[in-house]
């Protein structure tokens, strides 16, 4: 496994791979992140993984700050999945040059998350626009977990011709269906038992929304009992077609229930 902190030595070495999988992260790997870089290792690719805390997709210093941090334990367990190259590079070696590419921010950035968190998408695109024309691989590993994420990266890459193929990847999670996420270790135990239930409320309902004949009353029901559960406060609670991320108008089409609420002092997205 090789480590590169700047992008010229990055590009010596990887100027000749043809076939390379990216896998993207702000670090603190955690099972979700294990998965897309094993997935990306089945394929017949080197494997790339950033390890990069990108400020300019924090609504706040104080959340940026408090991001959690280990490389000595991301490079560990980089090592054991046998990755390539990992590259951890500085807020300079990302910045410092104009990129070719324009950022295309679809009009979905202003829904769900982007209502909520100014500017988060434009910094989550820049950097991805960025790291792709650093790195220029053949495939990009995302995660569905970050759904709206995955959609605007997807929209950008089309939008601006880029030919890295974006792989979406399923979400993985706890045990008790709690999506793994770095901010899950700000929860206590009691706050963990409430994200489990809000999964589990969501899932049923999900199902029972597929049969039902009365399609949005009872959509309407669950975010009643959200408060209920103990969620201090609900971002939002929409249904969406997962094709057209349009609101569905028939149990028929398929719908992810999308969810972001808080606990405290800590937010959590879903969708399921
Ligand atoms: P980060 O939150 O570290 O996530 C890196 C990748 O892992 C993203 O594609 C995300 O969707 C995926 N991921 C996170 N939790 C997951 C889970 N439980 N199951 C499956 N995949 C999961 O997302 C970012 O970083 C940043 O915004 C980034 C794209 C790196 C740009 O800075």
């Amino acid at each position: 496994m090789k480590i590169f902190k700047h992008k010229i030595s990055l590009w010596k070495e990887i100027l000749s791979v043809k076939n390379l999988s990216f896998v993207p992260t702000m670090g603190d790997l955690h099972n979700g992140h294990i998965y897309l870089i094993k997935k990306a290792k089945r394929k017949n690719c080197k494997v790339i993984v950033s390890l990069f805390v990108n400020p300019k997709q924090f609504n706040s210093k104080k959340d940026f700050k408090s991001y959690p941090k280990d490389i000595k334990k991301d490079l560990k367990i980089l090592k054991k999945l046998k990755v390539n190259y990992v590259y951890i590079p500085s807020f300079r070696d990302i910045y410092n040059f104009k990129p070719k590419n324009k950022i295309y921010l679809d009009k979905f950035s202003k829904k769900l998350c982007g209502k909520f968190r100014k500017n988060h998408f434009l910094g989550v695109v820049n950097v991805v626009n960025r790291l792709l024309e650093i790195i220029n691989p053949r495939f990009i590993y995302l995660g569905k977990k970050d759904y709206q994420q995955l959609y605007l990266i997807t929209r950008h890459l089309k939008k601006r011709n880029i030919l890295t193929k974006v792989i979406p990847c399923k979400t993985i999670r706890e045990k008790n269906g709690v999506a793994c996420s770095s901010r899950n270790k700000n929860l206590t135990t009691q706050q963990i038992k409430i994200a489990s239930n809000v999964y589990k409320l969501i899932k049923k309902n999900k199902l029972i929304l597929k049969k039902s004949n009365n399609f949005k009353f009872k959509f309407m029901k669950i975010s009643n009992y959200l408060k209920k559960l103990g969620v201090t406060k609900l971002d939002y609670l929409e249904m969406l077609n997962v094709q057209n991320l349009k609101k569905p108008k028939s149990k028929n089409e398929k719908f992810n229930i999308f969810i972001a609420y808080h606990l405290k002092n800590t937010r959590l997205i879903d969708n399921v």
